[in-house]
């Protein structure tokens, strides 16, 4: 089994420690010194709790513990979702020691985030993630929020967790399509700025799909380790951290045209980094190998048949447009991303219309 390892995003006076290791919810790690004081809200949901809260709960013995489950789903991801959080922080009585720590995947980081975010202007707030989409992505960098009808995470808040605590036992019991869509985000990461890391993964992926701990835990490393670099450099998301976008600005639309849910949020990435890759002219060889890894992850780099009008559409909806310019996240090359508004707008016509 590979050590407990800690990775830091360096924010100033809101930095914080990333802690990847096995058995940490148990108890081979301390949550004690990094909790604002000694009451506690746990948020779960109905599939998460009944696997892991006596766990966690057995961590945060000596602390006075609330919890609350939300029900499953990323069409809970909303304002009523986020008000249930408030209104258990209300009856509860929480005050600015309390600390809210989020068990589950990237919808309850998300949500309970937001709430954490909210209550009080703010108050501590502990990612424990149990997805390796989570573990790799939404749980570093303190972005959280929840959905609107009329799009995705269109109300947020910047909130920074007091520690993210990644215990890579809980991908035991993650479902494999869950486990290939958090795939997607970690080839992102290869793909937009460590070329080294994408050939680690081509060679390891077989490992990663087997659950190799090992391989599990390099992959989950790196990836934090490249989410934190770029997060320090750029919180707020002025520049730089929009790369970490890339193939979302597609998978997005594919996520919105298809139905929340329909495909996974890892599974419209795939296939929008596909997409993203094409329009950035890359050399064919790259282009082939980046859908090939996709492939290997078990995911599609072929996008699903929508209407190039609909997806235009959607991507119009897209927080990511400046001026109702798109803007896009492109590759130089693998392991090398910029941003940029110039692209070739025929080029795209022909991607999203080669859909269908
Ligand atoms: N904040 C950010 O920076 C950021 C970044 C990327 C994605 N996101 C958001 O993350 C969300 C997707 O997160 P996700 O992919 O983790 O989905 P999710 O939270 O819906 O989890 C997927 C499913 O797995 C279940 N689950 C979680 N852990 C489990 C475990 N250990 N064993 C068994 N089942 C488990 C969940 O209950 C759920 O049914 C989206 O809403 C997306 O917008 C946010
Ligand atoms: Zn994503």
């Amino acid at each position: 089994m590979s050590p407990t390892r800690t990775i830091s995003v360096d924010l100033g006076d809101r930095s914080y420690p990333i802690v990847i290791g096995h058995g940490l919810l148990g108890g081979n790690f301390d949550l004690a010194p990094h909790l604002a004081g000694n009451d506690c809200l746990v948020v779960s949901n109905d599939t998460v709790a009944p696997l892991y809260l006596d766990e966690l709960l057995g961590n945060l013995r000596g602390c006075s513990v609330e919890s609350i489950n939300l029900p499953d789903g990323e069409s809970f991801k909303n304002l009523e979702t986020a008000s249930a959080i408030l209104d258990k922080l209300v009856a509860t009585r929480a005050n600015r020691d309390t600390t809210v720590l989020a068990l589950g995947g990237g919808v309850v980081g998300d949500i309970t985030g937001f709430a954490a975010a909210c209550y009080m202007r703010g108050v501590a707030f502990v990612q424990v993630p149990t997805t390796l989409l989570a573990q790799v992505d939404s749980s570093v960098g303190g972005k959280t929020g929840v959905n609107h009808p009329q799009g995705k995470n269109l109300i947020g808040a910047f909130h920074q967790p007091n520690i993210v605590l990644i215990d890579t036992d809980t991908l035991e019991t993650l479902p494999d399509r869950e486990r290939r869509a958090g795939l997607a985000e970690v080839i992102k990461y290869g793909a937009i700025a460590d070329a080294e890391f994408f050939g680690w993964l081509e060679e390891n992926m077989p490992d990663l799909l087997r659950k190799n701990p090992e391989a599990l835990a390099h992959a989950i490393g790196r990836s934090c380790e490249l989410k934190a670099e770029v997060v320090a450099e750029d919180e707020r998301e002025a520049g730089r951290r929009a790369i970490l976008n890339f193939g979302h600005t597609f998978g997005h639309a594919i996520e919105h045209c298809q139905g929340y849910g329909e495909w996974l949020h890892g599974e419209a990435v795939a296939a929008g980094m596909a997409m993203a890759a094409e329009l950035s002219d890359l050399d064919s060889p790259d282009l082939d190998r980046l859908c090939s890894l996709i492939e290997a992850a078990g995911l599609a780099a072929k996008p699903p048949a929508i209407a190039a009008r609909d997806m235009l559409t959607a991507m119009g909806m897209d927080k990511k447009v400046t001026q109702k310019q798109l803007r896009f996240v492109l590759l130089r090359e693998l392991g090398e991303a910029f941003v940029t508004t110039d692209y070739d707008e025929s080029r795209l016509q022909q991607i999203l219309e080669a859909t269908n």
